[in-house]
């Protein structure tokens, strides 16, 4: 087995950044040290200068296969997760089919065992009808469920309230939960579509996918999981009013009730719609910017967990197309690292608090087989990052199958140098390296 010895990194990791040297042999870390002897290694990489992290564990991304090909790959879209420091990800069920029965769940599995160069697991989609799949799935093998409280891509809607309560009632997992309440979404759209027709101005989709509609259906969900004792985690948070929801007075392993949010609702506000028009359409909008300072706010006090991306890419012609046909989503997990070390740079949260946020959290919540972590004996999932070192976004250096990018032309002030996966590099400055793939991510229990 080959051993690589990271050289004079600074090493981001449990809330201290220090320098160290760090061992890798074979897959895992296998020791750090003030210093150790590069006669011990097969390969040295100096690192003065750079930053060692954790790979970043999204848990929230949709990668769009099986079905949704003409979109993205689990290839396509873990390449260019692994280019952006991310290097574990939980794909989401709105699939064709949908990851909503054991067969599905397996094929996808399937799919990345080939193809995926980054690790990956899947959360289990609930609908109203799949109960009795979803009390039957092996437990042991994925992360956690996935319901869409509202509609978003791919018709995954669960408001069936009986239904609701028996999934909250049943599962001893984290529930993820996409929330808007799809009553407040259908008459906001009506009243609009009444006044523009198809063509509204993308400006008012914050008003039609609205703050009351994400904190009625937040409030709900969490007042549920409350009565039914339910293990919920409550994505993408977009709003200010729903931060309060949520507490920060206990450490993360007892919280029964977690929050995450998003690198889009962190970065643009409502005054980049004119700029960037449907290119930032996401569910739930993008709205003010009280609501990205109360998000700012309450992910460094502790009252949101996870960070994450959502990356949910479409083609540029579907994203291109009138308001009422054109699809949320947009491809992320390339940019999303540099953009919070950007964050970092401009003094919107600490260093040690962005790793804690986006690779210690997701490992505890959901209990991931050592990952998440710089420690000896964990898996060698590692990010050497260039905090001096400005990057602007073009196209031909993207890798997402869309092509596209909402940070177009945005400069940041940090860049990705190199990424390894399971030990193995796998980015280096600009290039992916094809000799290994990721490995399916395990659990333990509680
Ligand atoms: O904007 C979004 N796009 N939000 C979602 O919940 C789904 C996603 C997608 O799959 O396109």
């Amino acid at each position: 087995m080959e051993t690589v010895l990271i050289k004079n990194a600074m090493l981001v990791n449990e809330g201290e950044i220090v320098q160290k040297d760090l061992l890798i042999h074979g897959a895992l870390i296998h020791k750090i040290a003030d210093f150790i002897d590069q006669k011990l290694a097969d390969n040295v990489i100096d690192a003065s200068g750079l930053h060692l992290m954790p790979g970043w564990i999204d848990d929230q991304v949709h990668f769009r296969e099986p079905g949704l090909t003409h979109k993205a790959t689990i290839a396509s879209e873990s390449r260019a997760a692994v280019a952006g420091g991310i290097t574990s990800f939980f794909e989401m069920p709105n699939t064709n089919p949908q990851t909503t029965s054991s067969e599905a769940l397996a094929e996808k599995f399937e799919i990345a065992s080939q193809n995926s160069i980054a690790n990956y697991s899947f959360l289990f989609g609930g609908t109203n009808d799949n109960l009795k799949e979803i009390i039957s799935i092996d437990k042991s093998k994925i992360p956690g469920f996935k319901l869409f409280l509202g509609s978003s891509t791919g018709n995954m809607l669960v408001d069936d309230p009986e239904v609701l309560r028996e999934i909250f009632s049943n599962i001893d997992l984290p529930i993820a939960v996409h929330c808007e309440d799809e009553v407040t979404i259908k008459e906001n759209l009506s009243r609009f579509i009444a006044e523009y027709g198809d063509d509204i101005p993308i400006g008012k989709h914050p008003e039609i996918r609205s703050e009351k509609a994400c904190y009625l259906s937040s409030s709900r969900a969490i007042e549920l999981a409350k009565e039914t004792g339910a293990r919920l985690h409550v994505f993408h948070l977009s709003t200010a009013i729903e931060t309060e929801l949520f507490e920060n007075d206990i450490p993360l392993k007892e919280k029964k009730i977690t929050a995450e949010v998003c690198v889009h609702h962190l970065w643009f506000s409502e005054e980049d719609y004119e700029e960037k028009g449907t290119l930032i359409k996401w569910n739930p909008a993008i709205k003010k910017k009280t609501d990205r300072e109360a998000l700012w706010k309450a992910l460094n006090d502790d009252r949101i967990d996870v960070l994450a991306t959502d990356h949910a890419p479409h083609t540029l012609e579907e994203k291109q197309q009138v308001y009422t046909k054109a699809p949320s989503g947009g491809p992320l997990v390339q940019h999303a690292l540099p953009a919070m070390l950007t964050a970092v740079k401009r003094g919107k949260i600490e260093f040690e608090k962005l790793v804690q946020k986006a690779c210690h959290n997701p490992a505890i919540l959901f209990n991931i087989e050592k990952r998440g972590f710089l420690k000896e004996g964990y898996f060698a999932d590692l990010v050497l990052v260039d905090l001096e070192k400005k990057n602007t976004v073009i196209k031909s250096d993207l890798l997402y199958q869309c092509q596209w990018s909402p940070f177009e032309g945005t400069t940041f002030e940090a860049s990705v140098e190199k990424t390894f996966v399971n030990g193995n590099m796998v980015y280096d400055q600009g290039k992916i390296i094809e000799n290994s793939l990721g490995k399916r991510l395990t659990f333990h229990k509680n």
